[in-house]
């Protein structure tokens, strides 16, 4: 079932309308907040959990489930004082092809403000600290202007919205580092530290920002909260499939006629979306090649596993795939699907931030490799070799950059194989030519 205009979250992502306090309240947004806040913390989380809702930042864990996490009774320091509790809301969206958080902020950021609010207050959190992406300086903006705005008017600040809870919301500015994402790694930045992931367990939620308890939450995750609990658990669970709940913003670019973000019912077909929203492939369905379904982290799908395939966290899966960040980059035929991936193992190379050797040493060995099967320079044993080396990567890393890097890579070689060796056996016999 696809999504009607009634149902959907994020009725201004577009920017029809204005963003301010004023037309974001003629939207429903801030309608008796401190009504939600009455039902409790338990009422909550319980409603959350009902609702399905998987966490939107990537790795879809269940929100209401990681909320739970948080400790009722704050946990004493060696002082015996209570230690407070944080919300962090990750804005630093850098996954290549994702681009949904930034829409939330320029054109809906008091949907992500109430969010924080009732979504910390749910946890029994002090304050949210929104990280946000350096590269974003007009959404920072923006957002800094939204923040303001919810003080002046009573929303933020010393009993927050007439609810009689203190609260308090933060915004700061990362500095272009992919890996500040990583929740560890932000929670570090926040705290001045440089932005390197910490080994986990011990999770956020038992020792996170200043050691306190601490919850990390994607935009997404928090600016659907006070929506989910207005309209009810089951409003939100009753689109999708089994596990798969909830409405999404998918962001679709590439080789489609209309690249658009646009939120859908989880589990829609590919075909439907892309028909739907996107005026089709470039070309026509039997010109496309590939698709990466969820941001560059996930592996690629040829073209005839992808096209009936439920956008969703077990669609995806079984076809080797991932739902990520649902940022899908579509590769017509006239893609060089090896220099593709070769770029993005740049990039993770670029990206690492060093700190254990697997990931340090091997993204770049990829890249160096990567580059020799792309200009067909390689021998045809180096793609095993390259097969097992991501094999070794994978899984023996502090964070998930390990993986992502080695993903896109196995994706190709399982897929596209003969062409990585046409590749070879071209050049090889060009400089068999060349010596006769
Ligand atoms: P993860 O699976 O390790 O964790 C997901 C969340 O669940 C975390 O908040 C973690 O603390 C929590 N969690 C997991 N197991 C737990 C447990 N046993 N107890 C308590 N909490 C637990 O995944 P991670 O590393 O947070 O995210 C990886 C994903 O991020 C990738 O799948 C990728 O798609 C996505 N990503 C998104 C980016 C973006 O721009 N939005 C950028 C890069 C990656
Ligand atoms: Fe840093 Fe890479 Fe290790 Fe993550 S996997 S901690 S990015 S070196």
């Amino acid at each position: 079932m696809s999504l009607a205009d009634k149902d959907r979250i994020f009725t201004n992502v577009y920017g029809y309308q204005p963003w301010n306090l004023s037309a974001a309240q003629a939207r429903g947004d801030w309608d008796n907040t401190k009504d939600l806040i009455a039902r409790g913390r338990d009422a909550i989380i319980q409603e959350m959990k009902d609702s399905g809702l998987r966490g939107r930042g990537g790795a879809g864990f269940p929100t209401g489930m990681k909320w739970s996490f948080m400790p009722k009774e704050p946990p004493k320091d060696a002082a015996g004082n209570p230690k407070p509790s944080f919300l962090v809301i990750n804005a630093d969206e850098s996954e290549p092809g994702s681009c949904k958080d930034r829409e939330i902020i320029r054109h809906d950021p008091h949907k992500l403000i109430e969010g924080a609010l009732v979504a910390g207050f749910a946890m029994g959190a002090r304050a949210a600290y929104i990280y946000i992406r350096g590269e974003y300086i007009r959404e920072a903006e923006t957002l800094f202007a939204a923040v303001q705005e919810a003080y002046d008017a009573g929303l933020l600040g010393k009993n927050a919205a007439g609810s009689g809870y203190d609260y308090d919301v933060f915004v700061h500015r990362g500095a272009g580092a992919y890996i500040c994402g990583e929740e560890t790694a932000m929670i570090e930045s926040l705290e001045g530290k440089k932005g390197q992931p910490r080994l986990k367990p011990p999770f956020p939620a038992g020792a996170g920002l200043y050691g306190c308890p601490t919850t990390v939450n994607n935009v997404e995750s928090i600016a659907v909260a006070p929506t989910i609990l207005r309209r009810g658990a089951s409003w939100f669970s009753s689109f999708g499939a089994e596990n798969n709940r909830g409405t999404k913003l998918f962001q679709i670019s590439g080789h489609v006629n209309k690249p658009c973000v646009v939120e859908e019912a989880m589990s829609i077909p590919f075909s439907e979306l892309i028909e739907k929203h996107c005026g089709g492939i470039r070309g026509g369905k039997d010109n496309l090649l590939a698709v990466i379904p969820g941001g560059s982290s996930v592996p690629l799908v040829p073209a005839e596993q992808i096209w009936d395939a439920p956008m969703d966290f077990d669609g995806l899966k079984a076809v080797g795939s991932g739902l990520g960040t649902a940022a899908v980059i579509v590769m017509d035929k006239s893609t060089d699907i090896v220099r593709a991936i070769s770029r993005l193992s740049y990039f993770y190379k670029h990206e690492s931030c060093g700190q254990c050797t697997p990931c340090r040493e091997g993204t770049g060995w990829m890249w160096r490799v990567m580059e020799r099967l792309r200009t067909g320079e390689a021998h045809v044993e180096e793609i095993d070799m390259l097969q097992q080396v991501t094999k070794q990567v994978e899984g023996h890393t502090i964070c998930a950059l390990g993986d992502a890097a080695a993903w896109p890579i196995q994706g190709l070689i399982k897929h596209f194989r003969p062409e990585i060796e046409r590749r070879i056996e071209e050049r090889l016999g060009s400089l068999q030519e060349a010596a006769e």
